[in-house]
């Protein structure tokens, strides 16, 4: 259409009488040739869409075509072949065969290629436009559809992902209540017996365990509130080396510390106690390739507004494109490892308004914690 007016040439409108004549030979050369599945759900459907397709074509070279029909007639072919759950391929090819089939149509015209270029031009034009619109409309259906799956299959995960979470925090829990009562016992050993050989030995695995079971205890209860007070950093840090004392004289590792001034922090005492000796324990385990030299260096500093601690060691590098990922759950390099040491550490200084950060190069690894007041 050309401002308005229709161009349909006295060839074309031939044309279009010759093929609506011969109309029955042309469907039977298609599906002759076609790639058609007998189990496909729809076949009375394709032998009618072609049809309709047909009609389009000629419709086209008349130049009287309603576009809006050709997407719903597209849309609904497109509907059809998934729900068929066929190879859009085969589409596109039936499509093509029925395109051959009428262009050696224009053969028994005995006209020059010139003459024929238009319509064949309005032919493929056709062909190629109904082609886009199926294919367009069958690739969102089948993505819709995907999409779905994957939401339907993502939420299952997580649902029994959650629910492993709460078996296991169950059964921490219920293991948790006979290892204190037995660590209750052994104090009561020791204050009634204080020579019985080994009770030290036991009482210090036993917190050990208790430490391992409070952290799978943080990581199933994130947004358990535990009560903030204020306390001295130096004596918390005190502490934990004095209860680290056994595992450092055991692998040799020395840990230094010059704390120039008294630093008060508030929080949960219990959970930066974790933080600082998961920390710690990762150092000890870095260590490990080292025969001697083991040293792990603590630092505390503040200022108006935040108290920082940096524990160093020096271990081997942790390589550049590990350090991204060590603070995820579940990743760990130790055969033993559950990979949730630094996940608790993250989880635990954010909850106090805080960052944790890490570098490492060849001569120490660094772990920086900072509080805001
Ligand atoms: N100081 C360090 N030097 C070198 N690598 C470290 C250091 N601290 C942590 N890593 C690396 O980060 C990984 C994750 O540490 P994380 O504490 O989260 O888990 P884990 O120690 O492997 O297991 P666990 O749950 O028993 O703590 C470790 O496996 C180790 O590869
Ligand atoms: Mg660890």
């Amino acid at each position: 259409m050309i401002g308005g007016v229709c161009i349909v040439t006295l060839i074309e409108h031939k044309i279009c009488d010759y093929l609506i004549e011969h109309n029955v030979n042309l469907m039977n050369d298609w599906r002759k040739n076609m790639i058609f599945s007998e189990h496909d759900p729809f076949k009375e459907e394709v032998m009618r869409n072609g049809e309709a397709i047909f009609t389009f074509l000629l419709s086209y070279i008349r130049e009287d075509v309603d576009v809006e029909s050709v997407k719903s007639m597209a849309y609904k072919i497109a509907k059809e072949r998934a729900e068929a759950e066929s190879n859009i391929g085969d589409f596109v090819y039936n499509a093509n065969v029925a395109r051959t089939a009428l262009f050696k149509r224009l053969y028994d015209f005995n006209m020059t290629i010139v003459d024929l270029q238009p319509v064949i031009n309005k032919m493929n034009m056709c062909f190629d436009q109904f082609i886009y619109y199926v294919v367009g409309q069958y690739s969102e259906i089948i993505n819709k559809d995907l999409e779905a799956k994957n939401k339907f299959i993502d939420e299952t995960h997580k649902e029994r992902l959650t629910i492993l979470g709460q078996m296991s925090a169950s059964f921490v829990h219920e293991f948790r209540n006979p290892l204190t009562s037995v660590m209750g016992f052994i104090k009561l050993l020791k204050a009634d017996r204080p020579d019985t050989p080994y009770l030290d030995i036991i009482s210090h695995e036993l917190q050990q365990l208790n430490f391992r079971i409070s952290q799978f205890l943080l990581v199933s209860k994130k947004d358990l509130s535990m009560e903030q007070e204020d306390f001295s950093l130096n004596e918390l840090i005190y502490h934990i080396i004095e209860f680290l004392y056994p595992t450092l004289l055991d692998t040799n590792v020395l840990v230094t510390y010059d704390f120039q001034k008294e630093i008060s922090v508030r929080g949960t005492r219990s959970e930066l106690r974790q933080v600082i000796l998961n920390i710690l324990l990762n150092s000890v385990d870095a260590l490990e390739v080292h025969k001697d030299n083991k040293i792990i260096v603590i630092d505390i500093d503040e200022t108006d507004k935040e108290v920082c601690v940096i524990i160093k060691n020096n271990g081997p590098v942790i390589p550049p494109d590990k350090i991204e990922t060590i603070f995820e759950p579940f990743v760990t390099t130790k055969t033993y490892g559950t990979g949730i040491g630094l996940f608790v550490c993250k989880q635990i200084v954010q909850k106090h308004n805080g960052s944790i950060t890490c570098t490492s190069s060849d001569e120490n690894t660094s772990f920086e914690i900072i509080l805001r007041k």
